[in-house]
Order: structure tokens, then C-alpha cells, then sequence
């Protein structure tokens, strides 16, 4: 927290859901007299309008990133030790408007709408992010009223057609790891893209980067939700339900052809499958068959034969996060308009219990992101996102 007093308007204290320590959902506890964090140098006041919630939210609650030992309780420690301390106001992806600035930040971002780059970066570095922490884990995020962050991470989005909520649902965490997929298996135009767990944040990013950069993206999900998949720009929807006879359905899509590369967002015992995709025709490739992996919803641990990998040249490209340049280029996509928002819905922040709830049980018609407001910006904000309003 800086040390800028604030402004008379802002409320010296706010309501923000703060998680208290690892486990269920009862860990996360609404307090409407959190102090309001004030701008240090180089930093903007954020009042918050909306912010996405991730997988993360729930993994780093429950501890469920083990690196070492299956069952471990951890949290990211890519620096050296974790990061995550209590009590913690998570919450990555954030819209709001600059309401102060701190020391050496120009007075004329005041009131400008932007959406946050969420990553805590450890150096300078606009190529390289090999430490990734972000806001919401290793310091405080946007399920808040306020936050500050680095003027330079609060990017200026003015476009009027993209109302706050649509903006929060293309947030960084989503949006930059699976463009930091694309960009680690060097994806080319033309290239066939398999996208797997293609309706989630992650997913639904990816499906639209595949078609700016000019590769194909084929999307793996549920049947019902095939032509949502389809109007966002997959080539085709095949089903996951059944993987018995996946290579022959991926021959009945492509023509024949094997798969460039895949961006996988599975893993579990589905990709091995995956890996059949790119090599059952080694001879029609005219490039390494590439597996990007950035989520383990399907399962953390997958047996795969190593002599395929080797033999076959499979390159794996492990990727959580990306760097500054790739956020700094999405936000000029965005800005462009060549990227849309998928949001599912919007919750009230003192009804996160309730959002959890739902994402964690969604149904088969669940595509894209679910969004926070905070409760005093509910009815411009969130109600017209809501489940009834959207309904
Ligand atoms: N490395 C990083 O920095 C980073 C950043 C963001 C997310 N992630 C991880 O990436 C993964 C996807 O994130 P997300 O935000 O897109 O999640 P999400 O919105 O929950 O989407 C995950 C999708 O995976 C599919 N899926 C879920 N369970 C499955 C299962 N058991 N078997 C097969 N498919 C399953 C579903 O899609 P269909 O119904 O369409 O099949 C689901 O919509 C998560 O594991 C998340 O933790 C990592």
C-alpha cells in the first residue's frame, strides 16, 4: 500500500471479500471496513467497476498447484517461496476508472477507464516472465471497491461500445496466457489448431487469437455448445464425450490433415489423444508437432510414452502467463475491436460465495467468463449482465 493521502471524496475504508486462509468457499468473508488502499509512486487509484473471475481464484483458495508431491496445499512460489498471504483480496482481472495518482503519475489519467495487466512482474523485462505472480495472490486484487496498482498495468481502454463487465471478461488472465500459448508454439497463418477446453475463458481466447494470427482453430468441447463455438470462429466442434475414435474425427474435419499444433487446457489422460492428432501423419507435416499446456482441468497427471514424444519430435511448451509485450499488444486488439468479450454473467461481490458456487456447477450452456461488480456499482455495472437481466 502507497503512502499518498487520498482524496476527500474517497471512503477511507471500502467492502472487499477477503480470503482468510486455504479451503472451502467459507474462507472468503465480505468486510465493509477494509482500509482503502492508497497509490505509491507510479501507481494509479483504481475504483473498481468490474472484475473477471478465474480458475485461479479457486485453485490458490483450495492450495491445488503442486509442483513436488500430489495432494501438496501450495500456492505459486516461482520466485522462491509462496507468495500468498492472508488475509488476501484476490480478484486478477480488473476495469475500473483512475480516481488519484501517486507520486510521478501525470493528474490528466484521472477518471480514465482501463483494464488492469494483472501480472506482479518481478524486473523491468518486456520479453521474459518466468516468476509469474499476479494481483489477487501475491498482493491484493479486485474483488474490492478500490485498488492500486502501476499506472503503467492500467491500461487506458476508452472504446464505448465495450461496457465495463465485457471489458473485465477479456482480462489478462485469460487473454495472455493463451496468446502466450500461441506465441511459445510459434503458431503460423494457415496452421490447424487444436483448442481444447474450448469454451472457458482460456478457450474462447484462444479460438479468436487462432483467426488473428490466420491459423485454424478446431475446438474440442460438448456438443451443446457447438454453435456458440462456431459463430465465435471455430473451424469445427468436436466432441469430447466420446475420444475412442478421436483421430479419425479429426481426419473427418481437417480433410485428412494432421493437426499443426495444440493448445491444450485438458491435460489428464486426454492427451495422449491430443498427441495422436499431430503425428498420425508425419510425412504431411512440414513442421514439429507442438503441444502448448497452460491448465490441467481434465486431470495433473497424464501418462504419456516418452518414446512418441522423442521419436516424433513432439515439442511441449509449458506456459503460465506471458510478458508485457503480448499484454500491450492484446489491449491494442482490443482497443481495434478485433477482439470480442464471452461473458456468461454477472454477480454482485458480497454473492462471490454464489458465483463460485455456480461456475464450479455450471451446465452445458456455460461459455466464456463470469464477472464480479462490486455491490455500490451493481445496478449500471452488473444488472444488465445479470442471470435474469441476461436471461
Ligand atoms: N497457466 C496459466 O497461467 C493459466 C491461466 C488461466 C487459466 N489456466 C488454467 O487453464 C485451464 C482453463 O482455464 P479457464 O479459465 O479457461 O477455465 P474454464 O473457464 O473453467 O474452462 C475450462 C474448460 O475446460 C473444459 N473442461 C473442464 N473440465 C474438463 C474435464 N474434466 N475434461 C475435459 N475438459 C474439461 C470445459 O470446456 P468444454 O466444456 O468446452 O470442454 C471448461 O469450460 C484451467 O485449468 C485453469 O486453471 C492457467
Amino acid at each position: 500500500m502507497g503512502d499518498a493521502s487520498l482524496p476527500e471524496k474517497i471512503p477511507t475504508t471500502m467492502a472487499a471479500m477477503r480470503l482468510i486462509g486455504h479451503g472451502d468457499a467459507d474462507q472468503l468473508v465480505f468486510d465493509e471496513a477494509v482500509p482503502t488502499p492508497r497509490p505509491g509512486p507510479d501507481e494509479v487509484l483504481v475504483k473498481v467497476t468490474a472484475t473477471a473471475k478465474n480458475n485461479t481464484d479457486r485453485k490458490a483458495r483450495e492450495g491445488l498447484y503442486p509442483t513436488k508431491e500430489q495432494g501438496d496445499v501450495t500456492s505459486f512460489a516461482m520466485g522462491g517461496s509462496p507468495t500468498l498471504t492472508f488475509p488476501r483480496i484476490q480478484g486478477a482481472d480488473v476495469v475500473g476508472r483512475v480516481v488519484a495518482v501517486g507520486d510521478g503519475v501525470d493528474a490528466s489519467r484521472h477518471g480514465e477507464r482501463g483494464l488492469l495487466d494483472f501480472n506482479l512482474y518481478a524486473d523491468a523485462r518486456r520479453d521474459l516472465n518466468l516468476t509469474p505472480d499476479y494481483y489477487g495472490h501475491g498482493a491484493d486484487g479486485g474483488f474490492a471497491e478500490y485498488i492500486a496498482v502501476p499506472s503503467a498495468q492500467f491500461h487506458h481502454v476508452a472504446n464505448p461500445e465495450l461496457k465495463d463487465a465485457e471489458l473485465a471478461a477479456m482480462g489478462m488472465c485469460s487473454y495472455q496466457t493463451a496468446y502466450h500459448m500461441v506465441t511459445a508454439a510459434g503458431v503460423k497463418a494457415g496452421e490447424r489448431i487444436l483448442v481444447t477446453g474450448a469454451s472457458g475463458g482460456v478457450g474462447t481466447a484462444l479460438i479468436q487469437l487462432c483467426r488473428v494470427v490466420g491459423a485454424i482453430p478446431y475446438a474440442l468441447s460438448q456438443q451443446d455448445k457447438a454453435p456458440a463455438l462456431l459463430a465465435l470462429g471455430a473451424e469445427a466442434v468436436l466432441d469430447r464425450s466420446d475420444m475412442g475414435d478421436f483421430e479419425a474425427r479429426v481426419k473427418d474435419v481437417t480433410g485428412g490433415q494432421p493437426i499443426d499444433a495444440v493448445m491444450d487446457l485438458v491435460g489428464g489422460e486426454m492427451t495422449d489423444r491430443f498427441i495422436d492428432a499431430m503425428i498420425f501423419d508425419m510425412a504431411a507435416r512440414s513442421s514439429h508437432p507442438r503441444l502448448s499446456i497452460a491448465g490441467a482441468s481434465g486431470g495433473n497427471v497424464s501418462e504419456i510414452m516418452w518414446t512418441r514424444i522423442y521419436l516424433y519430435q513432439v515439442q511441449i511448451f509449458g506456459v503460465s502467463h506471458g510478458t508485457r509485450e503480448e499484454a500491450e499488444q492484446l489491449v491494442a486488439w482490443i482497443r481495434e475491436g478485433r477482439l470480442k468479450p464471452v461473458l456468461h454473467a454477472a454477480f454482485r461481490l458480497s454473492d462471490l460465495h454464489a458465483a463460485e458456487h455456480y461456475f464450479v456447477n455450471r451446465g452445458g450452456h456455460y461459455l466464456g467468463k463470469i464477472v464480479i461488480v462490486p455491490d455500490a456499482e451493481w445496478d449500471v455495472h452488473g444488472a444488465p449482465f445479470s442471470l435474469e437481466g441476461s436471461s
